[in-house]
């Protein structure tokens, strides 16, 4: 991505609102914290609230019907370090890796520092299409070819496209993760993030002790991005190696200031303005897209999230964009969400979360000027 202009209005930032930062209240946590416990979470070994931190997060999952018996929870520093280690136990330069096509940016960047190996499949407004999945996994049996070792999904209300797989298809993918033997990540970065209703995650459709999923949750769309708290709930025993590769690269103090603020808030009356102050951007955007941009260009609507993936046909988003940051918006052009980038010249990745509701309204305003201006 070019720098984007302080002055943007920045449609680009996958970041949380900013009034949606419990700042007051985690400023009361991490003093209460220091008076109560003093230098005892400035140490390597930190708080005790660490471990509380832990508990409330496998209690989250438990809420969720998550955790099996033999599962656990390991708090990592957000979920890029969770997918990285994961990465770092699964993946070796022989490795086949699925992604769906497009995908997180930073995940795709992660799993490339450890194979050239992937296959790519599509996603519609259900999400990955698994009957592709299945015709490429069976088309490579008949062949000969290696079948994958993983593959990595963000199921509900993904980035960049907004869109929730379907029950059915979170079904057939699991069905093909045990004919294939192949192990999901599941990214539910975005799942507490839902307008009306909640997804079950494929961690909860798989309960049986063959279950192949390994789950990354993280507080940075819920809480607070700059506190890096990810976490992996998995079998205790897959956990065990990821720690060893994790050894003490911890935040001790950032996860003691997480569980003192988790102590102090009710998370759900959180949870609930989140939802409403999002669908609310959410909704704004859309309309604002309905009225300024041409009726060549669509896009998908999400039900969570903070991602409107938007079509515009014909058009190198990644060229327009210098036009588009010249008439003071930014957006993410579609074709860094690809491992062939050619695929996402006509898309871009519109964020409604960071953004002010009157910067939506403007924004949008100069982006369709600056897409009509080039549509014809
Ligand atoms: C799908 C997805 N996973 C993970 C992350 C990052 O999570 P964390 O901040 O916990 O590393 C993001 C952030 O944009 C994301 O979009």
């Amino acid at each position: 991505m070019p720098d984007i202009p302080a002055d943007c209005i920045r449609l680009s930032s996958g970041y949380p609102a900013p009034g949606l930062i419990p700042v007051k209240e985690l400023e009361a946590s991490v003093s209460k914290l220091l008076r109560e416990e003093k230098d005892l979470p400035l140490h390597y070994l930190g708080s005790k609230k660490v471990e509380e931190l832990n508990t409330f997060l496998q209690a989250l999952m438990v809420e969720r019907s998550m955790l099996r018996q033999s599962d656990g929870v390991l708090i990592t520093s957000g979920a890029c370090q969770a997918i990285d280690l994961i990465a770092r136990l699964l993946i070796d330069d022989e490795t086949v890796v699925v992604v769906e096509s497009p995908t997180y940016m930073e995940a795709l960047e992660i799993f490339q520092n450890y194979t050239k190996h992937f296959i790519s499949i599509g996603v519609d407004d259900a999400g990955l299409l698994t009957e592709q999945l299945e015709v490429e996994l069976a088309g490579r049996k008949r062949n000969g070819l290696k079948l994958p070792r993983v593959l990595y999904t963000i199921p509900t209300f993904q980035n960049p496209t907004g869109t929730t797989m379907s029950e059915e298809r979170r079904e057939h993918l699991l069905k093909l993760s045990k004919e294939y033997d192949f192990l999901v990540i599941e990214d539910d970065a975005y799942g507490n993030v839902y307008f009306e209703q909640g997804m079950d995650s494929l961690k909860s459709m798989s309960r049986g002790e063959d279950s192949r999923v390994l789950y990354v949750g993280s507080l940075s769309k819920i809480v607070a991005p700059g506190m890096r708290i990810g976490w992996v709930a998995a079998d205790k025993q897959f956990l065990q190696g990821l720690s060893w590769f994790k050894k003490d690269l911890d935040h001790p103090f950032a996860q003691a200031s997480m569980g003192a603020f988790l102590e102090n808030v009710d998370l759900q009356k959180h949870f609930t303005t989140l939802r409403k102050v999002y669908r609310d951007k959410c909704d704004l955007l859309l309309s604002e897209l309905k009225q300024h941009l041409p009726d060549s260009v669509s896009w998908f609507v999400p039900k969570g999230g903070y991602f409107v993936w938007v079509k515009v046909p014909d058009i190198d988003t990644s060229k327009l964009l210098e036009h588009a940051v010249a008439e003071g918006v930014s957006y993410v052009p579609g074709k860094y969400f690809y491992l062939n980038q050619q695929e996402g010249l006509e898309y871009l990745r519109l964020s409604f979360s960071y953004a002010s509701e009157s910067d939506i309204s403007e924004g949008v305003k100069r982006l369709g000027k600056v897409i009509h201006s080039a549509v014809y």
